[in-house]
């Protein structure tokens, strides 16, 4: 069986408890390791490694251009064992290693990305309205960053945080999600094998109220970069509150994906396939809502029903694989839950709606790719995120319609439209309220463009410029450049 300790000032080390938890592999149902329990202790001795490393290590003797060649060769690094870390990945978590695998070779891309930005940081001169006096500001890492991760695209989501923090000079301790912490430990070889000092990257293994609760109290951690679920978030932000620590959200969604008669429909039902049954719909983008324009809603189900009832189900590791397992056995249940929840609010089952028993499924968290219609807004099917393989479908009338149904939620995340009109997709992508519209495409990411939520989605931003800012903090440096001295009971 393999055993993952946990990282902390560049050397691995068992828990302080001594106690180990089990990860499954969720395609047998089986562990398939075991990772050190940390509790509080080893939170302690991680941010105060983080600490150090800030403060007193070489890290802070760092230019912003080394620190971006670090990142480069840990981009290099992590390019060198993409498949590798993507089978990890596969392993724990379930999605598909046709998915993982692109993910993996892509990932580099933000090592580059925040790499090239780490020197392009820059302050402003003032143009000051007072006479004597130069201005000036500074942009300075905010300090240690407590990054906390969920477990459906771990590397991924992890990275979105480590890499602009790095660029900023941040020193970070990251507690991924305890379902999938393997690939974490597997990463953190590679972020000393690139150079980084010891400290500068930490992982604290464990569950979230022993890891996760006692590191955002931790009075040496100065921000907070979370994803994960709404009610966990909202947990997080009032406790980063009381010790006035900032915060970067991003807690999921309920996306609508709009479909307009004058779309073309078969794009249209490849979209909104690609939006809920990919990644077996636990991505936090999944287009969960997809809205129908009456004069085409049959039509399109039939398209869309032919579609999904072709999905192949079964070993994630397999290239043909379509639709995998569910990660963790209380998501399972979950997803189960819903099915029953939309019956009984009576919504109208298509597809799907249970276990799937398919030989080539095993024993593994398997359910069908599930289509209900006849959905109402305010159902709950269609109000609270489920993040599983469950689409419900809600008819409109007109854009009107359509953009208040889409906005009818307390989520914003994404949104997709479908629409051949050109005047209609810049109509709607500003009427919509979420941090992403897609036009005629779903589910398109780039470590360039930036991503968050409206409403209960989300604070912050990540990806793209906008989120090395989260990592910084601004101070404005007044110079004296007078000569007289100036009257010390009046303002200057
Ligand atoms: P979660 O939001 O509870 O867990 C995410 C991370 O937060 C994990 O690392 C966890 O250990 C940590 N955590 C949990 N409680 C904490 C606390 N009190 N303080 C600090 N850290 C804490 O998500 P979970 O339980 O894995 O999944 C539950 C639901 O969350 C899913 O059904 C899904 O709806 C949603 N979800 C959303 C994701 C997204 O990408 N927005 C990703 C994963 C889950
Ligand atoms: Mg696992």
């Amino acid at each position: 069986m393999q055993r993952y300790q946990m990282y902390i000032n560049g050397q691995f080390s068992d828990a302080s408890s001594g106690k180990w938890f089990d990860s499954y592999n969720p395609y047998t149902g089986d562990v398939w390791g075991q990772v050190a329990q940390g509790n509080a202790d080893d939170v302690h001795r991680a941010v105060t490694a983080a600490h150090t490393a800030f403060t007193t290590g070489p890290w802070p003797q760092f230019t912003a251009s080394q620190r971006g060649a670090l990142l480069r060769t840990l981009g290099d690094l992590i390019a060198r064992d993409a498949r590798k870390l993507a089978e990890y990945e596969v392993r724990d978590n379930g999605k598909l290693i046709a998915e993982m695998a692109a993910q993996l070779r892509y990932l580099p891309q933000w090592y580059y990305y925040y790499g090239g930005l780490a020197d392009k940081v820059q302050g402003t001169v003032i143009p000051l309205d007072k006479k004597g006096y130069f201005n000036f500001t500074r942009n300075e890492p905010r300090g240690v960053v407590a990054a906390i991760s969920p477990w459906n695209s771990p590397l991924l989501l992890s990275s979105w945080k480590i890499a602009p923090a790095l660029a900023a000079g941040c020193t970070v301790v990251l507690k991924p999600s305890e379902f999938t912490s393997a690939s974490s430990l597997e990463f953190v070889k590679l972020v000393a094998e690139a150079g980084f000092p010891p400290g500068v990257v930490n992982v604290v293994t464990g569950f979230g109220s022993e890891v996760g609760a006692p590191l955002i109290e931790h009075p040496l951690v100065r921000m907070v970069a979370f994803t994960g679920s709404d009610t966990t978030g909202r947990a997080i932000n009032e406790l980063a509150a009381r010790h006035f620590k900032h915060v970067s959200l991003e807690l999921g969604g309920k996306s609508a994906n709009i479909v307009f008669a004058d779309a073309n429909l078969d794009d249209a039902v490849n979209g909104a396939v690609s939006g809920i049954f990919a990644a077996t719909g636990q991505t936090c983008i999944a287009g969960s809502r997809l809205l129908l324009q009456d004069s085409i809603h049959d039509q399109f189900v039939e398209k869309l029903t032919a579609l999904a009832r072709t999905a192949r189900m079964g070993d994630p590791m397999s290239l043909d694989t379509q639709v995998g397992p569910i990660t963790t056995r209380p998501q399972y249940e979950k997803v189960l839950r819903y099915i029953d929840i939309a019956r009984q609010d009576g919504a109208e089952l298509l597809v799907g709606g249970a276990p799937a028993t398919r030989p080539e499924c095993g024993n593994g968290w398997f359910i069908e790719p599930t289509i209900f219609s006849g959905v109402k807004n305010t159902m709950r099917i269609a109000q609270e995120e489920v993040f599983g393989p469950i689409l419900s479908i809600i008819r409109f009338t007109d854009e009107d319609d359509a953009v208040q149904i889409a906005n009818d939620s307390r989520f914003g995340l994404g949104a997709g439209v479908w629409t051949s009109d050109i005047g209609r997709a810049f109509r709607m992508s500003e009427r919509i309220q979420a941090g992403t519209v897609w036009v005629n495409t779903y589910r398109a990411l780039s470590y360039m463009s930036p991503f968050g939520g409206y409403k209960d989605s989300g604070l912050g931003r990540e990806n793209g410029i906008d989120a090395i800012r989260e990592y910084l903090q601004v101070k404005s440096v007044w110079i004296n450049t007078g000569a007289a001295s100036a009257n010390p009971f009046t303002m200057r």
